[in-house]
């Protein structure tokens, strides 16, 4: 059976999407069978990050709705064979399933893959709970900023009326230049505040955004830190990606006045 995660925030626009699916690429890569099920329903972004979006032909409310099977919809990776996504519909207003109807899905998916990662919509509204009750675990991912850590925060207390495994926590988005100069909140002290197991730091990273997940982001700053989260997550390891040695010492003050010029 596979174990069912939802990735979740509060706020929106912390980076979940973008972490679901750079997550599921590196577990897929050590040839685990991953599923990602897009839950923001109408906002369809998974399949955009991935470079599959001409390869949709139906989504989850086809297969809720009967329209097709579930195989059917799974639309497989352009670089990896035992990656698949479940896409999310591309109209608001197709968005009319239930709670029930995810689980009766995320079920049938936990006997054919080892992971499936649900991309949770931002807020704590009927998404949110849709997609947490067919989780038995939750990452909860923020940036270094007051305003979404005090949102994941919320969202960590919401999450304990639910029967989940465990809860974890991901800071994204961190700038080393930025903390070593007193300008952002450490990723510790972050996990401090939301008082949830630490599962991985990720660095801000420029080029993110212009790249389909996986293949390549390689040698980017954030892939070793993706692959420290895949590793912590698959095998209870703790590695935490180091964003502030770079910029630490006297070669690392002239890094940061360089950056800080960019
Ligand atoms: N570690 C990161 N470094 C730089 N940009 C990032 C990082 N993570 C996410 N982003 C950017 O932030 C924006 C929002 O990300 P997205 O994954 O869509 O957030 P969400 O799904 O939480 O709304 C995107 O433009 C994405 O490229
Ligand atoms: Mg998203």
């Amino acid at each position: 059976m596979a174990r069912r995660i939802v990735i979740t925030s509060g706020k929106g626009g912390v980076g979940k999407t973008t972490f679901t699916a750079n997550l599921a690429s590196r577990l897929a890569k050590r040839g685990l069978r991953v599923c990602m099920l897009d839950l923001d329903l109408g906002l369809n972004n998974l399949d955009v990050i991935m470079g599959v979006e001409n390869n949709v032909v139906f989504d989850v409310v086809d297969v809720v709705e009967g329209r097709c099977r579930l195989k059917q919809a799974l639309v497989r990776d352009l670089f990896c064979n035992s990656l698949y996504l479940l896409p999310s519909c591309k109209n608001a207003d197709k968005g009319k399933i239930s709670g029930q109807n995810v689980k009766v899905i995320v079920d049938r998916l936990s006997c054919i893959f080892d992971y499936v990662l649900l991309d949770c919509p931002a807020g704590v509204g009927v998404g949110f709970h849709r997609a947490v009750s067919a989780a038995d675990e939750a990452i909860v991912l923020t940036t270094p900023t007051l305003t979404s850590v005090k949102d994941a925060k919320k969202v960590v207390g919401i999450l304990q009326n639910y029967d989940l495994i465990s809860t974890t926590t991901v800071v994204n988005r961190l700038r080393g230049d930025m903390v070593v100069g007193g300008e952002m909140m450490d990723a510790f002290e972050v996990f401090s505040m939301l008082g949830q197991k630490p599962l991985g730091i990720i660095p801000d990273d420029d080029n993110l955004s212009f790249c389909i997940a996986g293949e390549y982001t390689k040698n980017m700053p954030s892939d070793t830190a993706f692959e420290m989260v895949a590793t912590n997550l698959h095998e209870g390891t703790e590695y935490m990606y180091d964003c502030l040695s770079k910029y630490s010492g006297f070669f690392g003050n002239i890094r940061r006045k360089i950056k800080r010029r960019a």
